[in-house]
């Protein structure tokens, strides 16, 4: 397995390009098996995620193809000849989940593996359930597979989530575009990802009204047709690049930063004493003295500050001025960082879903290891403020969610490189 080795070498300035983000492409893609016709999706991130995507859809019987270098995805599922996502695939990656919606809409059928639980959490599909069912669908676990049928087709049907679950929205919203009649989904996830689906699918010809707030309306209709769509922007990208200048000095401007995708995130960097600055190309950040001020923050669903960023502020919070309080409310167990960043000298105490981080002045570079996505980029932060040589193992996981970091991180000057495993 590969690592990378990162050394604490002073301020970074340049600009970084951020990509296409990851968690609308995996939601995007599913939505190739609403339509015979196809659907291409530009600005597409090159993730191993994609591929493992790609290589779902492809199981089921999607022409899936990667062009320019990955950028663009051209997905046809003309002929879908398997309606059944297989185990091995899906305990990889836990969006795979999201292809049930999509094929119970299409071809009335579907059997799909739990994913089975992750690094961070049980992560059940309660929600994905009750919302399918109150859509007609009759769902029953048998070995471990979701076994789906619709054999009169979906109805619509008014659904209130007890969670505002993103993936939950996104499956039921992509099976509710060709269901019978209206559905209402109440309590909806907010994210910018829901809106970047919901505007792809309004292309191919699905009525919905309402994505981006807590009420997202759908008129089903007969049939979806092509469309080409572009990715939105990985807003969890540039939350963790935003944070490069913030813990190692210096100033970046970050390429297709935008403001309004990182609301709350921003609002706790200016609290801690950061600049964050619009400019015509994205964002330009800079801390403004050699010291962050601790912060508090608590995780929420969108417009409130992401889980996904929480690693990432921990990082920060473990040389700011101050004790921070992080109060983590999405998932049961996303603190593993922690006793990465206490192995570099940082002081946390983690008691349930709350993590106290007394920052200390310099953090020392040390071997650590990666546990999930977001865990594995808030120790390459770590190690950019510390002394000496930090080594992050099992770098498999950032190959998930962040693609080139090496060159990224390194085009604004940090000492970085990436060791090939045994
Ligand atoms: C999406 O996961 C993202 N993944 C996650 O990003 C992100 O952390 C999460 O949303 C929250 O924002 C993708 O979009 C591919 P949820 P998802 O359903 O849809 C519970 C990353 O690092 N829940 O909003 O799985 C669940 O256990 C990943 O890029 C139920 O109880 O998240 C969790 O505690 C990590 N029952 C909470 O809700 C359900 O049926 C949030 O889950 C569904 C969810």
């Amino acid at each position: 397995m590969d690592s990378i080795l990162v050394k604490g070498n002073g301020p970074l300035n340049g600009q970084i390009p951020i990509a296409g983000a990851k968690n609308a492409c995996l939601a995007l893609m599913p939505a190739t098996l609403l339509s015979e016709e196809p659907l291409t999706l530009t600005n597409a991130p090159r993730l191993s995620d994609i591929k493992t995507m790609t290589e779902l859809l492809q199981s089921l019987g999607a022409e899936v193809s990667s062009l320019q270098d990955g950028q663009v995805q051209a997905l046809s599922s003309h002929n879908i000849d398997n309606h059944v996502a297989d185990y091995e695939i899906v305990r990889k990656m836990r969006a795979s989940n999201l292809v049930l919606g999509p094929m119970l809409a299409r071809l009335g059928q579907a059997v799909v593996s739990l994913p089975g639980g992750c690094a961070i959490g049980a992560r059940p599909m309660d929600l994905h359930i009750h919302g399918l069912e109150a859509l007609g669908a009759e769902i029953e676990l048998k070995d471990g597979y979701l076994h789906a049928k619709a054999p009169r087709g979906l109805k619509g049907a008014v659904i209130e989530l007890s969670f505002a679950s993103v993936g939950a929205t996104e499956n039921i919203m992509m099976a509710a575009t060709l269901a019978k009649g209206t559905t209402v989904i109440k309590n909806a996830a907010r994210e910018p990802e829901i809106v970047d689906l919901a505007d792809c699918l309004r292309k191919m010809g699905a009525h919905i009204d309402g994505a981006g707030t807590s009420d997202i309306t759908i008129e089903g209709v007969d049939r979806l047709h092509g469309a080409t769509h572009p990715v939105v922007t990985d807003r969890i990208e540039l939350g963790t690049y935003m944070l490069a200048p913030v813990i190692a000095g210096g100033e970046v401007e970050l390429l297709g930063g935008r403001l309004d995708l990182v609301g709350a995130f921003v609002e706790k960097l200016n609290e801690a004493g950061v600049d964050v600055l619009e400019t015509k190309a994205g964002l330009k950040v800079k801390r403004r003295a050699d010291r962050v001020k601790a912060v508090n923050v608590t995780t929420e669903p969108f417009p409130g500050f992401p889980t996904d960023l929480q690693a990432q502020m921990m990082a920060l919070m473990c040389t700011a001025d101050g004790t921070s309080v992080l109060e983590e409310k999405i998932f049961e167990n996303r603190f593993m960082h922690a006793p990465e960043l206490i192995r570099m000298g940082a002081k946390i105490d983690v008691q349930g879903g709350h993590a106290t981080v007394t920052g200390v002045d310099r953090l020392k570079g040390a071997p650590v290891m990666a546990t999930d996505l977001r865990a594995s980029v808030s120790l390459i932060l770590a190690g950019l403020a510390a002394e000496g040589e930090t080594i992050v193992n099992r770098v498999y996981h950032l190959d998930r969610g962040y693609e080139q970091v090496v060159r990224k991180f390194s085009g604004v000057g940090a000492q970085i490189e990436r060791i090939k495993g045994s």
